[in-house]
């Protein structure tokens, strides 16, 4: 579904070299590694957001770097979906607002028992301000849920939450990957998420090696 072949990027220094990756529908992939190890930014690389210095990503095929705009865009706002590291919410707008914003971008329809199940049902007529860290992270991946993504690319989505949400949030992510034929790729320092992941991959030495 998803191949990234011989990607090397970096900034101010090498951050990873020759890194090959894949996922394939269905599949739960977590991503781990000390901060500042390039983590976010090689999700950046695989969900649209950053062409890395060399090397390629394919979608189902497709040189996704070299898609003309119009493809390349309609993959990013209907086919992935994104959960930032920093959540990137609408901060003038409710809670609520946010979510109809995706819905309205992916030609989705919200679906009302997600809401109930991430416990955001009664916060969503506050404006994003006025909610916690805990509960603006269950707004965003409520947003990236009713856009129907085939990827979803999650960076810490649980690094606000206590542990039974933190689980619920995966369990959620899991449960969506399974009915939709959906992939997931997290980022994550939370160990005690890893039991959700087919693989889990460690980003250490600017490589890219198994570790589960
Ligand atoms: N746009 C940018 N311009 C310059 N340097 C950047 C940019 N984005 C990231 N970096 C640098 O690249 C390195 C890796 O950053 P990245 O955010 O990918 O790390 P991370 O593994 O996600 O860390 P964390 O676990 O703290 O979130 C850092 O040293 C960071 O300063
Ligand atoms: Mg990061």
């Amino acid at each position: 579904m998803l191949k990234a072949k011989n990607i090397s990027h970096s900034f101010d220094y090498p951050l990873f070299e020759d890194i090959s990756f894949e996922i394939k529908a269905k599949e739960k992939i977590a991503i781990i590694g000390k901060s500042g190890s390039g983590k976010s930014t090689f999700l950046h690389i695989l969900s649209t957001f950053l062409k890395p210095k060399s090397g390629e990503v394919f979608y189902n095929g497709k040189n996704l770097y070299s898609l003309k705009e119009k493809e390349f865009i309609k993959i990013r706002k209907k086919e992935f979906g994104i959960v930032f590291q920093f959540h990137y919410l609408f901060n003038t707008f409710s809670a609520r607002e946010n979510i109809e914003a995706a819905a309205l971008l992916s030609e989705r329809e919200i679906d009302e028992k997600l809401l109930k199940r991430l416990d955001i049902f009664d916060v969503l007529n506050q404006n994003i301000q006025t909610l916690s860290g805990g509960q603006q992270q269950r707004v965003s991946i409520a947003r990236v849920l009713t856009k129907k993504p085939k990827i979803i690319f999650a960076d810490e989505p649980t690094g606000n939450l206590d542990k039974v949400n933190a689980n619920e949030v995966m369990q959620i992510l899991s449960e969506y990957c399974e009915k939709n034929d959906a992939a997931l790729i997290t980022v994550t320092h939370d160990a005690e998420i890893s039991k959700f992941f087919d693989k889990v991959y460690e980003l250490k030495n600017k490589r890219l090696n198994i570790w589960k």
